[in-house]
């Protein structure tokens, strides 16, 4: 019986994560947990409170609920743990460790745990970049990160450990706003697009970035934690391309919709961390492995992105 503990469930990935999962197991076999408060839990999900940074209740909460599978998602992300590092840190290492331990001890058969492009700086191939490439992040969610794949590789390897993970591109998503990365403004840009048919872009023109459609997200996760075990070949982190796109080339695809719109630029402390990020990812180990493919480019996204806030935000344009 597969009993699934979400953390950070009521994040951007989370809450749509964390439905798709009730789906596929039902309700009564997935526990949310966040170190918030729901503000509704219109998901009719169990919900218990979990602070991550608490090694003695995710124990107790683990064995408690008789979990089986974690997906860990509770985390600072890119931008906020620029301004916090040693927190941000804490809370994007100590945590996994916690689970791996408990999954080395057999208390839990897998780990889903989320690493980033983040993980790529200095030196890295800028376009496709590769599988296998070197990493010196700049960012200090980025060495986070690097170290989180790390310890997901030795606790494969050494202890037996099922963890697996991806590299997931800036996430763009209608449900849920964001929580303080460096790819939020590919979020921002559709909400003011609709409310104020302009947009300040904290991210420079000419800033290229790998990002993904949620819905290519969750999907990408569900066939990842699904796929034979035996078929999988990297236990750092997959690779994962879906659209790469320019603050301007999304403006223009809004534009297409939405006449008047126009884009203004003011870079801020995020710009550098963009700028030592990749423009777009090699994912062909994900494809080889478990047949990944992306179904979302930036114009079937633009369209869905407006349809679902235009009525989220009751707007019509
Ligand atoms: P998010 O910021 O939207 O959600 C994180 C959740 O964690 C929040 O609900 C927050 O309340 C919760 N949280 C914070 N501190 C906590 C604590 N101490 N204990 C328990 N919960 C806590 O983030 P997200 O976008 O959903 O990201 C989830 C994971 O995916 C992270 O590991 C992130 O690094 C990774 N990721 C996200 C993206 C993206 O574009 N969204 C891209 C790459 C990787
Ligand atoms: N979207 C994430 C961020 O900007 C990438 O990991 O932090």
């Amino acid at each position: 019986m597969t009993k699934i503990l979400v953390t950070g469930a009521l994040g951007q990935i989370g809450s749509e994560l964390a439905e798709k999962l009730a789906q596929i197991y039902g309700s009564e076999n997935v526990l949310i947990t966040d170190i918030r408060e729901p503000e509704q839990n219109h998901l009719d999900i169990p919900y218990q409170k979990l602070d991550v940074n608490d090694e003695q209740a995710i124990k107790d909460i683990v064995i408690n609920n008789q979990i089986t599978e974690v997906y860990h998602l509770a985390a600072m992300l890119s931008a906020t743990a620029e301004k916090y590092p040693i927190q941000g840190w804490n809370l994007n290492t100590n945590s996994l460790l916690t689970f791996l331990e408990l999954a080395k001890d057999k208390k839990l058969s897998k780990i889903f745990w989320p690493s980033s492009i983040a993980v790529f700086g200095r030196g890295a191939a800028a376009d496709m970049t590769p599988q296998e490439e070197v990493t010196n992040p700049l960012s200090m969610y980025g060495v986070a990160k690097v170290a989180g794949e790390g310890f997901c590789e030795i606790y494969h390897q050494k202890y037996g450990v099922d963890v697996r993970s991806i590299r997931y591109p800036g996430l763009i998503s209608w449900k849920t706003l964001p929580g303080g990365g460096t790819t939020d403004y590919a979020v921002d840009i559709y909400y003011k697009a609709l409310e104020d048919k302009k947009y300040e872009s904290f991210i420079g023109e000419g800033t290229a970035l790998p990002m993904m459609y949620m819905d290519d997200a969750i999907r990408a996760t569900i066939e990842l934690m699904q796929a034979p075990k035996e078929d999988l070949t990297i236990h750092t982190a997959y690779n994962l391309q879906g659209i790469t796109f320019t603050p301007e080339e999304i403006a223009a695809e809004i534009k297409k919709h939405i006449s008047d719109f126009e884009i203004s630029y003011a870079p801020d402390y995020r710009q550098a961390i963009a700028d030592s990020w990749p423009n777009s990812i090699d994912d062909t180990q994900a494809q080889k492995d478990w047949n990944w493919k992306p179904e979302f480019d930036l114009d079937s996204m633009t369209v869905e992105m407006l349809k679902h806030l235009k009525s989220k935000l009751q707007i019509n344009v």
